[in-house]
């Protein structure tokens, strides 16, 4: 079903200027490239698109009753940043879990380059080129950072025993990983502290380190899990430039994030998730006026604004109904119940 478009405009006639212009302004080149492959790409769930390195049909993934994952199609471009955004348990982390062999789905399949990544171990789909990170960082704290890369390089291509039977490969192997490690570490500023422990880092330099580990195994595509949350506003910058570095190099990115501003900054196309389903995706500037995501985000689904008499009613007789089921008086609640984090969970 065609997600809803803006003004009930036409993909071809809703292009930015930006795209549409000389490429003298701003964008550098890779991401021009990757937004022209997209233009002319209708604001569908589940388009088709030009180039794609992954696509995913039909998977799904249930936690007891509840649906976590129910991806029907998705196609994600080669060589361009795609931004997965949704409200909390939109099961955004679980496709990534399943994508990547974290995790089984219940059904479906899931491609790289035409190749079924189905019943892959993590290890396995790494080797082929498809890296992630972690929402809640995995840096091991007691190794050293150099010893997390390290650990990146081996862990990710699958290497280890048998060439470890051969000094000579092993040393020479070793030695090569670590001049990669190095110039990663340099590249992310962490150079300086590559013999301290992980653990010491700051929750920001450990989301780089865990960055520059899963770039330890010259992956294709790169798969972040909210690379910028808890990260001191300091470094944000320097991130999102390392993010949209991986695509000047050619590897094709998904990356999960809250912030809008800085989806519309980086992305080339944004995927939005809701209840485990894709409920709309296009271009960043397709979104934000989109009706479902909208409603996805205010957890309502309604035809028009609430008024703020509407709104009130309907705080009212939540905090009502609360009351019943609680026994307590409804004015007690009533000043609570704009606590929305809480009253949706
Ligand atoms: N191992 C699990 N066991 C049971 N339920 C799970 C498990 N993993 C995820 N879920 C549930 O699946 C749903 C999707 O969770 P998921 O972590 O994928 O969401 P998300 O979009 O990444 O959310 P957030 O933005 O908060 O990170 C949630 O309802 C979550 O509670
Ligand atoms: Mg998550």
């Amino acid at each position: 079903m065609p997600a809803d478009q803006p003004h009930g405009a036409t993909a071809a006639s809703q292009q930015p200027a930006a795209q549409q212009s000389a490429p003298t302004a701003a964008p550098a080149a890779p991401a021009r490239l990757a937004q022209a492959a997209l233009r002319d790409v209708p604001w569908e769930i589940g388009v088709a698109k030009p180039d794609p390195a992954i696509v995913v049909d039909g998977v799904t993934r249930t936690f007891g009753g509840l649906t976590a994952v129910s991806v029907d199609h998705l196609e994600i471009q080669r060589s361009g940043i795609t931004g997965l955004i949704g409200p909390n348990g939109a099961g955004k982390t679980t496709l990534f879990n399943l994508l990547t062999g974290f995790d089984q789905p219940n059904s479906g399949t899931w491609s790289f380059d035409g190749r079924s990544l189905g019943k892959l171990s993590p290890h396995q789909v790494a080797r082929l080129g498809v890296v992630r990170t972690f929402q809640l960082t995995k840096a091991l704290s007691r190794l050293s950072v150099m010893q997390n890369m390290l650990l990146g390089a081996k862990d990710q291509r699958g290497e280890g025993f048998f060439r470890s039977l051969v000094p000579g490969v092993w040393r020479a192997q070793e030695k090569a990983n670590t001049e990669k490690a190095l110039d990663l570490l340099a590249r992310f500023k962490l150079d300086a502290k590559k013999d301290d422990f992980a653990g010491t880092l700051s929750g920001g330099q450990r989301k780089l380190l865990e960055m520059a580990r899963a770039l330890m195994s010259d992956p294709k595509v790169v798969m972040l899990d909210e690379p910028m949350a808890g990260v001191n506003p300091a470094l944000t910058q320097s991130l999102l430039g390392h993010v949209k570095d991986l695509r000047e190099q050619g590897m094709t990115v998904i990356f999960v994030e809250h912030d809008m501003d800085v989806v519309r900054d980086i992305s080339d196309w944004v995927v939005v998730m809701a209840a485990g389903k894709v409920i709309a995706e296009g271009p960043p500037e397709s979104i934000s006026q989109n009706r479902a995501v909208v409603d996805a985000y205010l957890g309502a689904h309604h035809d028009a604004p609430l008024t703020v008499d509407e709104e009130e009613r309907v705080l009212a007789e939540a905090a009502a109904a609360i009351a019943r089921e609680e026994g307590v008086s409804g004015e007690v609640l009533s000043s609570e119940s704009t606590d929305r984090e809480g009253t949706q969970r």
